[in-house]
């Protein structure tokens, strides 16, 4: 690999993909496609070396663009998509034509010139687990999407899947769980509820904060995504985890603790619609065959050094957090706040 095509290079994932590749192979070259939607941010690429990375601003969707770009490239990883469980809930259209079209037309390139594609999916395809399920998600796990941005999500991994089988298109794909860590948009729930208490409101607890997540600090993805593209098997899953399941309240309650609130110092407010329950990732395959294992293994410790990142960037998020806040305020769920729970 010596020149990757990244999409959705300027979102969360996408650019600290491209920070950790700059970091970790100075022998590679990235050009990053990114549409700019209101998560795309040019300032998370600021001070990464500009013969190294190269931005062009355009569309997936851009059958004649990717004709120029798909080619001078070694591999392409997808990260653009449209992201946001809310926000595809409001609105679900965008997603259509990001996750799936996009996905397409990225495959169509790549099959025109026998490029290697990686698409970068999640674990929503599977739908979610009971909180006293004693199982996890495997690859062999059936698809089970729940919302419109998983259902989405889902028909982009099958045209993936179809491309291999039909085509021969040289593709692999990953599922992962929950990422935090630096550049992350301030409506998914960690950075909102960290900017909330520096702008000194309440964060703010969906239905009854039991839900579960499993997170996984956002280097290690980039660390799994680069192992699977480099050494993966062609037409494979592998899914992505750091044995990190975690509940909302009890992140929350990490949040508060960690920025010296006190524990109860936030709201409750009516549930998602729809609100899956659970994720759990095995990520056996992946540390089988490929022998990945998660670096940041702390998640005390890359919770208090991703609020030291907020705390230390305001600059970076303050611009688009009253727009966000608004955004939630006209959403179909009204994040009405609900009596106190005991
Ligand atoms: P993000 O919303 O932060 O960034 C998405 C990026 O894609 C933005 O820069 C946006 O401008 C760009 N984009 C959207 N539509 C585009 C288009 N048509 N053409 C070009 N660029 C376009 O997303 P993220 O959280 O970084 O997620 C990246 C990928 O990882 C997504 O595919 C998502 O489904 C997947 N994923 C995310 C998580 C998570 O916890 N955030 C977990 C598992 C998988
Ligand atoms: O599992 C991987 C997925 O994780 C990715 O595919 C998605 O792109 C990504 O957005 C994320 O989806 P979630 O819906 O799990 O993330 P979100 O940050 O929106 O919410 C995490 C949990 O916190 C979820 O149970 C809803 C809850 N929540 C969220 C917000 C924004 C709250 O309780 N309060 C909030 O204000």
């Amino acid at each position: 690999m010596q020149h990757i095509l990244v999409t959705g290079g300027c979102g969360f994932m996408g650019s600290n993909f491209v920070r950790w590749v700059v970091r970790e192979h100075p022998d590679v070259r990235v050009t990053v496609l990114d549409v700019l939607t209101y998560a795309g941010n040019p300032a998370n690429l600021v001070g990464l070396p500009a013969d190294r990375v190269t931005l062009v601003v355009g569309d997936i969707c851009d059958a004649g663009l990717l004709g120029r770009l798909v080619p001078e490239c070694d591999a392409v990883v997808n990260f653009a998509a449209e992201t946001h469980v809310d926000r595809s809930i409001a609105d679900p259209e965008p997603f259509l034509r990001a996750n799936v079209e996009g996905v397409m037309r990225l495959l169509e390139a790549c099959r025109a010139h026998d490029v290697r594609f990686h698409h970068v999916s999640t674990d929503e395809v599977y739908g979610d687990l009971a909180l006293d399920d004693p199982s996890r998600l495997t690859e062999d796990s059936p698809y089970r999407p729940s919302s419109p941005y998983s259902s989405t999500k889902a028909a982009g991994d099958m045209l993936v899947r179809a491309w291999v089988h039909t085509y021969g298109v040289r593709a692999t794909i990953s599922n992962c769980s929950n990422n935090y860590g630096p550049y992350q948009h301030v409506e998914k729930f960690i950075p909102r509820q960290i900017t909330n208490i520096l702008c000194g409101e309440r964060p703010k607890l969906y239905g009854d904060g039991r839900n579960v997540r499993d997170w996984i600090h956002v280097d290690d993805h980039s660390s799994a995504v680069w192992e699977i593209l480099t050494r993966g098997r062609i037409g494979e899953t592998y899914l992505i985890g750091a044995d990190g399941e975690r509940s909302n309240i009890d992140v929350l309650h990490a949040i508060l603790e960690a920025m010296g609130r006190d524990a109860d110092d936030f709201d409750w407010v009516r549930d998602r619609p729809g609100h899956d329950r659970r994720y759990a990732i095995d990520p056996t395959k992946l540390r089988r065959e490929l022998g990945w294992r998660p670096q940041h293994t702390d998640f005390a410790a890359g919770l208090r050094e991703t609020i030291a990142w907020y705390e230390n960037h305001r600059d970076w998020w303050e611009p688009t957090k009253c727009a966000t806040e608004e955004k939630y305020c006209q959403m179909v769920q009204e994040h009405t706040v609900m009596p106190r729970k005991n």
